[in-house]
């Protein structure tokens, strides 16, 4: 402990009492020595390091700030997929899932299988790989789709719940958990930047996902980012029988894993579990939205496999979704492409599900309705997940109230052009007539350059409005006469910008047919009956001179449908945009093999559940590029149902109507 003693050793000590102290303080939440006793130790191998640059190590505790910001986030592939899991939401769907094992588990000969469940809250943070090779930490990522994540090593390294460095683990080793903010963290995070006068943040998870994407560690060391393991991946050199125990060595070895965690026998206890924490949601110091259900034993987890991408072995239990109570400040009308009014609420701001909600969809003006809710009522606010917030209902009193407002009525003039509005019979919606309303050129257009249409890089619906909005372009085509100039006339463009957006733009002239056809927007042509008719008409000439009873001939087009699609066909605004977008070199005719060639020429097929390889659009396209058809509906004129795990009500209408249903592994066979 004197400076008499070699600086190597000394350097060497004082990491091993520093990793020791932070694992007492971040990791077991039992520090053993105070902060400035900590601070002290710190400051000697910061001092001494700057003294003999050579003895600074990468898994050095001072190395955890101050990296170097890197250019970019490297793409990485996960030594084994990250894989999701299914949900179950109810008692029910819990004990329907541990009969699916048993017998999944009979079929393998292996009778009355004995499981020990393993219950972990589910943080709502994000799924992260961490690799160590011979125990120091050298790669971390971000799940990604599972397949591929991005590198985060640099910012993951500021975390102090990861070790840097781990004694006496294998040579090659991957954990997985959660990087989250903890709700103190997030309150302390927001306080500060009020403070400090800076625009605070939504929610804890977006707030982690956010940091853990930047590219400068700084700024995630700025911001106290936590860690939970709860499994480990790919692994050589280490034996273990179970969840249980692999969650008990990663703690043994410094890894910050949940206390409340536990392993439970019996499945009716599993339920008490998870209704337990369910109460106690609210007063963790975590977001958790539900609980992973998953079988201890590794031999029974290999047994059981994956259904997709999901594990047979493990579960989410999903809470419900949160509700809340705010007032209803007006309802308001957007135009959508084809000029259908939807209404929306402006709420008071309610904190709901871990965001704010000021904006919620009222679909359609009977659900508004059946609702009964009128502006200036407290109203129930549900946001499930993911999902759009949604407005359920008035508040139980606010119907009593006795000056309640009037029902509200769509509005007489459009909202956006002020054309009289009209309701075509059997619409719920009432409808702007105006084609050039700028409402729904403004939809049209974005859905133009939306991914799954002409997917224009860089032209987001805010650009979009601009373009309109000064006069650029009034309508899809005028896209493609847009020119570098014009674009640095707006705010916020510069030369290298207004290249690549017009460079995008010129890409998009590549796109197949069939996007293009569903780009354009024509009413009840989605994406799966842009590819049908694109394969069944081969051309747009071809498609433009059929008549409404030769549209009907193509997979998924009932009557009503074509007479739809025939109609608009005919309408000179679409037929002159098309001749804009023919002159504009965009492709009109599909160059894939005509129907009646390929393995599954003439064949009509319908997807249904999750299929263990393929995803749906995979199966799709192959379908399609063997000369067969895609429809949405169970029909008898359908020859095949491609069923995968969940299939749900297509696969009995299928089995009532005799229609021959395949698994994945047939199918594959039928291509060949
Ligand atoms: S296990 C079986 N365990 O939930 C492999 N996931 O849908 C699946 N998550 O993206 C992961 N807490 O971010 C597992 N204790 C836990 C978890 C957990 C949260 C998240 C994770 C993943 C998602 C899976």
């Amino acid at each position: 402990m004197t400076s008499t003693e070699d600086p190597a050793a000394r350097a060497g000590e004082l990491r091993r009492l520093l990793d020791y102290h932070a694992r007492r303080y971040y990791v077991e939440d039992d520090p053993e020595i105070g902060d400035d006793e900590y601070d002290a130790l710190y400051n000697e191998l910061r001092d001494l390091e700057a003294a003999h640059p050579e003895l600074t190590t990468p898994d050095s505790p001072t190395q955890r700030v101050g990296g170097q910001p890197v250019e970019r986030l490297e793409k990485v592939r996960h030594l084994q997929p990250m894989l999701s899991l299914a949900n179950v939401r109810s008692a029910e769907e819990l004990r329907a899932w541990v009969a699916r094992m048993r017998a999944h588990l009979a079929r393998e000969g292996i009778a009355d299988a004995q499981f020990r469940f393993v219950c972990e809250p589910k943080i709502d943070g994000l799924a992260i790989s961490l690799l160590y090779r011979n125990g120091v930490f050298e790669r971390g990522a971000t799940r990604g789709d599972g397949e591929v994540g991005e590198d985060v090593t640099h910012n993951l390294r500021t975390i102090a719940q990861i070790p840097l460095v781990v004694d006496g683990a294998p040579p090659l080793l991957e954990v997985r958990g959660e990087v989250y903010m903890s709700l103190p963290d997030f309150a302390a995070l927001n306080e500060r930047l009020a403070a400090e006068g800076r625009s605070t943040f939504m929610n804890p998870r977006n707030t982690a996902a956010g940091t853990i994407r930047q590219l400068d560690p700084a700024l995630a060391a700025g911001r106290p980012l936590s860690m939970l393991a709860y499994a480990i991946g790919t692994v050589e050199g280490l034996e273990l029988t179970g969840q249980w125990e692999a969650l008990a060595w990663l703690r043994e070895h410094g890894f910050h894993v949940n206390s409340e965690i536990v392993a439970l026998e019996d499945e009716e206890a599993v339920v008490a579990q998870c209704l337990e924490w369910e109460q106690r949601r609210g007063g963790l110091e975590f977001e958790i939205d539900g609980v992973v259900v998953k079988v201890s034993d590794f031999e029974l987890q290999r047994r059981l496999g994956a259904a997709g991408r999901d594990p047979r072995w493990a579960v989410a239990w999903k809470f419900p979704p949160t509700t809340a109570k705010t007032r209803l400040l007006a309802i308001h009308w957007n135009v959508g492409k084809f000029g259908d009014l939807h209404p929306f609420a402006e709420l008071e701001p309610v904190h709901v599900g871990g965001v704010t909600v000021k904006l919620a969809t009222l679909h359609n003006e009977e659900d508004l309705a059946r609702k009964d809710l009128r502006p200036g009522d407290e109203v129930i606010v549900l946001r499930a997940g993911d999902v759009i917030p949604q407005v359920v209902s008035p508040a139980p009193h606010a119907v009593e109230n006795p000056d309640r407002e009037p029902p509200p009525r769509p509005p007489e003039r459009c909202p956006v052009c002020d054309t009289p509005t009209v309701k075509p019979a059997g619409s719920v919606f009432t409808n702007c007539p105006n084609t050039a309303c700028a409402g729904r050129q403004w939809q049209l257009l974005r859905h133009f350059v939306s991914r799954g249409a002409m997917d224009i890089d860089g032209l987001g619906e805010t650009l979009v409005g601009t373009l309109l909005n000064q006069g650029l372009v009034r309508n899809a085509a005028d896209l493609y006469a847009l020119g570098e100039d014009q674009l640095l006339e707006l705010e916020g463009f510069g030369e290298i910008s207004a290249r690549n957006l017009i460079a995008a733009i010129d890409a998009s002239r590549e796109r197949p047919f069939h996007r293009v056809l569903f780009a354009i927007g024509i009413e009840e042509v989605g994406g799966v009956t842009a590819r049908n008719l694109a394969s069944q008409f081969r051309s747009l000439d071809r498609l433009l001179a059929a008549t409404p009873a030769e549209i009907e001939q193509t997979p998924g087009v009932g009557p009503k449908m074509a007479e739809a699609i025939a109609a608009q066909l005919a309408d000179p605004v679409l037929l002159e945009l098309i001749e804009r977008i023919r002159a504009a070199g965009l492709r009109l005719e599909e160059d894939g093999p005509p129907p009646g060639d390929g393995p599954l020429a003439e064949l009509t097929f319908v997807l249904t559940g999750t299929l263990p390889t393929l995803t749906r659009e995979q199966a799709s396209e192959r379908i399609l590029t063997a000369g067969g058809r895609v429809t949405s509906t169970v029909s008898k004129k359908t020859d095949y149902l491609l069923a995968g795990d969940s299939p749900g009500s297509k696969l009995a209408k299928a089995e009532r109507l005799g229609v021959a249903v395949l698994d994945e592994a047939a199918f594959l066979a039928l291509l060949e």
